[in-house]
């Protein structure tokens, strides 16, 4: 197996991406780092979650020279949080280089923007809109640009961006090195980038499932009118860590949102109606683990990494087959475990059978939780929404307490390193490692209790919650065929 000094990686890089918590290159890494650091086109396919950001990072850095005139690198993404996600990243692992990065998206300060851009950059991170604005504006000069990355590049040459990201192209060098990424690259879509690039190299992580073995995947069968109190049932028994929860419509969200707000959870609503600096906070909250149920979007399907994510549910079937994909994948992420449910109704039985063709897997079906189940679980339920609920507060008010003193500074991740020591049972090999079974309630509300007085704790394991029973392939075709 390789390590992360075989693929010519410089040493500042190294100690950097050392202290992010990487041991060892995932498999895309191994084997596209050296073609992006031999200047080649790339069009990258492989499975959410599997580092896929630092084999263009780590690239970028190391091939950027901060003396020259920038931006030297121009990064694509479809979602402001997605942009500041790997802006963020950017950040971690030029920690030991002098670069600098910056990050523009919609509905942020232009003025901020502008000032950080004329202070001079490396490289930009943005959304297509706000970066053809800057581009016009000429805030954003692109005739130093060498390196474009396209992350999530099925998106963004869907029919809803194509059109601004083929004008940015037309504003960049010819001479540049063109990589694109995603966990889900239709051939069409393939096609498509060619034109855009010069004799890319295809480097495609093979696997007969477009979605990650070790997400735990299954699907409830539901009646449309039952969905909401189907869901507090299943939250009650699953008890999750963190939770995203996924629906196609914004007022969906909102009506889901409301609804677990008033059953006590600690919940909050993201979607592209939220104003932007609301959006920001929400997300940042959920990943430092603020508040543990998230409702949303598809907004939040795409690139999103939230450490710990315990379990993704599906309120509504997606539209999109490949969005099936990219939702589920914001759990299971690095060799870590996770859960998928889905909730299918009579009319997205077709849906199902088409995304589970679509991913080259069954998904089982599972039975709801029965009143024993449910009644079994009641106590310690409560306990769990409690804790979780008093984990906000506390959180909230010190964040206002100290959010005037402390100066908003990058500093690493707090969840990179402490993540052998969150989850010590993780082997050093993000390709194999797996997680042992969830944490049980009783652990969970210790933990919730520890962090409100704002101490880290290792994970323990323990009893696993008692298992939903499942239907096995013949049951679910009986049930299929007969209806029972
Ligand atoms: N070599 C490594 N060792 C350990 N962790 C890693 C390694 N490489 C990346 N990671 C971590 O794995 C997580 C997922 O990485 P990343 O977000 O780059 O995945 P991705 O392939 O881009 O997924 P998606 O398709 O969802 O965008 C991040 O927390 C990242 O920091
Ligand atoms: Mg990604």
């Amino acid at each position: 197996m390789k390590s992360f000094s075989d693929l010519g990686i410089s040493a500042p890089i190294l100690k950097a991406v050392a202290e992010m918590g990487f041991q060892t290159p995932t498999e895309v890494q191994s084997k596209a780092i050296p073609h992006a650091l031999n200047r080649e086109d790339l069009i990258v396919t492989s499975k959410t979650g599997s580092g896929k950001t630092a084999v263009f990072g780590v690239p970028m850095l190391q091939m950027t020279n901060p003396k020259e005139s920038g931006p030297q690198a121009l990064i694509l993404a479809p979602t402001r949080e997605l942009a500041v996600q790997l802006d963020g990243e950017l950040k971690l692992i030029s920690k030991y280089l002098p670069h600098r990065t910056t990050v523009v998206y919609g509905q942020h300060s232009l003025h901020a923007e502008t000032e950080s851009l004329k202070k001079g950059v490396s490289i930009v991170t943005g959304t297509p809109g706000r970066v053809l604005d800057h581009v016009k504006r000429g805030n954003l000069v692109t005739k130093h640009i060498r390196f474009l990355v396209i992350d999530e590049a099925d998106r963004m040459l869907d029919l809803g961006f194509i059109d601004q990201v083929v004008r940015i192209i037309k504003t960049l060098p010819r001479n540049r090195v063109t990589l694109l990424f995603s966990a889900t690259i239709p051939p069409e879509v393939s096609r498509v980038c060619k034109n855009y690039m010069r004799n890319p190299t295809n480097i495609v992580i093979e696997s007969p499932t477009k979605t990650v073995d070790i997400i735990e995947q299954v699907y409830y069968r539901v009646n449309g009118n039952e969905k909401r109190s189907q869901l507090n049932r299943l939250l009650l028994v699953e008890q999750p860590d963190s939770c995203l929860i996924f629906c196609n419509t914004r007022i969906a969200v909102d009506q889901v949102c409301s609804f677990l707000a008033g059953k006590g959870y600690a919940v909050q609503a993201l979607h592209g109606d939220i104003p932007q600096g609301r959006r920001m906070q929400t997300i940042r909250q959920f990943k430092q683990g603020k508040f543990h149920l998230l409702v949303a979007t598809d907004v939040a399907a795409r690139g999103l990494h939230i450490d710990d994510l315990s379990l993704v549910i599906n309120y509504d079937v997606p539209m999109e087959k490949d969005s099936y994909v990219h939702r589920i994948g914001r759990t299971g992420r690095a060799g870590q475990r996770g859960r998928a449910a889905t909730f299918v109704t009579g009319e997205d039985i077709m849906s199902l059978y088409e995304i589970e063709e679509h991913i080259g897997a069954l998904i089982p079906e599972a039975d709801l939780p029965s009143e024993s189940v449910l009644n079994s679980r009641r106590a310690s339920a409560e306990q769990w929404i409690r804790a979780k609920r008093q984990t906000t507060r506390s959180t909230k008010a010190s964040s206002r307490s100290s959010s005037k003193r402390t100066p908003k500074t990058h500093t690493p991740n707090k969840s990179r390193q402490p993540k052998q020591e969150r989850s010590p049972r993780v082997s050093a090999d993000p390709q194999t490692a797996i997680r042992q079974r969830p944490i049980p309630p009783a652990e969970q509300v210790k933990q919730s209790q520890i962090r409100d007085k704002s101490v880290e704790s290792k994970k323990s394991g323990g009893t696993p919650p008692p298992a939903l029973k499942r239907k096995t392939v013949f049951e679910r075709i009986a049930k299929r065929i007969f209806g029972k």
